[in-house]
């Protein structure tokens, strides 16, 4: 099973504090003023079981094994595509999605280092295949993106990972973007949000 019914699928990526929250809202207003059906939804959550899983993986005290990891945000990503997502797109609806299997091969692939190819596979696997149509990577340098999260005073348990594993995670989404320049849509997440939303809303209006 592929990609169900007339649907359009869009996944937003990146690294926390890369303003994905910022340009997915916006997107949507404007493909819900245009009169679209829209599914706002994002992982790890998008369901009542999704956000209990949620819990567990970004606020657990103690270790979570880096295989069991990736099978919790693996789990999560079934149960959400399943349910609510495939169901969207057979309606014909557009689902706008802040991260997909794209940071199960950055996150536990290279955070985690583990075999990139196996998690993706993990992914499809619990997906059924399920790729996005887009997916708009917002890319910001590492120190840039710390700087955006140091006005938190509390961290997710990945968001807490040292400087060099979110050097890897960048890295690997830019090649995951170099290898198929046909799904993604890479943007400086430094530009102002107006610049960025003009710049998604003219890629997503050439897929309607
Ligand atoms: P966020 O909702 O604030 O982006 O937080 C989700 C965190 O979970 C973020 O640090 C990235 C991480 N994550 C993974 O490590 N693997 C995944 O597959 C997904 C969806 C998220």
């Amino acid at each position: 099973m592929d990609k169900p019914g007339a649907g359009l699928f869009i996944t937003l990526e990146g690294g926390d504090g890369s303003g994905k929250s910022t340009q997915s809202a916006l997107l949507t207003e404007w493909l819900t003023d245009a009169g679209h059906t829209v599914l706002v939804t994002r992982e790890p959550g998008g369901t009542p079981l999704g956000e209990e899983l949620r819990e567990i993986v970004l606020h657990r005290r103690g270790d979570i094994a880096p295989r069991a990891e990736a099978l919790i945000y693996a789990a999560d990503r079934a149960h959400h595509i399943a349910t609510k997502v495939r169901p969207a797109l057979e309606r014909g609806e557009i689902v706008v999605q802040d991260r997909y299997l794209d940071s199960s091969v950055a996150y536990q692939g290279a955070g985690r280092v583990l075999d990139g190819t196996e998690i993706r596979n993990l992914s499809l696997w619990a997906t059924e295949n399920l790729l996005p149509d887009l997916t708009i990577l917002l890319d910001l340098p590492e120190d840039d993106g710390r700087d955006r999260l140091a006005e938190r005073t509390k961290y997710d348990r990945l968001e807490a990972e040292a400087a060099d594993f979110h050097a890897r995670v960048r890295a690997a989404y830019l090649g995951l973007a170099e290898a198929e320049p046909g799904r993604f849509l890479v943007l400086d997440a430094r530009q102002p949000r107006e610049v960025i939303a003009a710049a998604v809303r003219e890629r997503v209006g050439s897929l309607l």
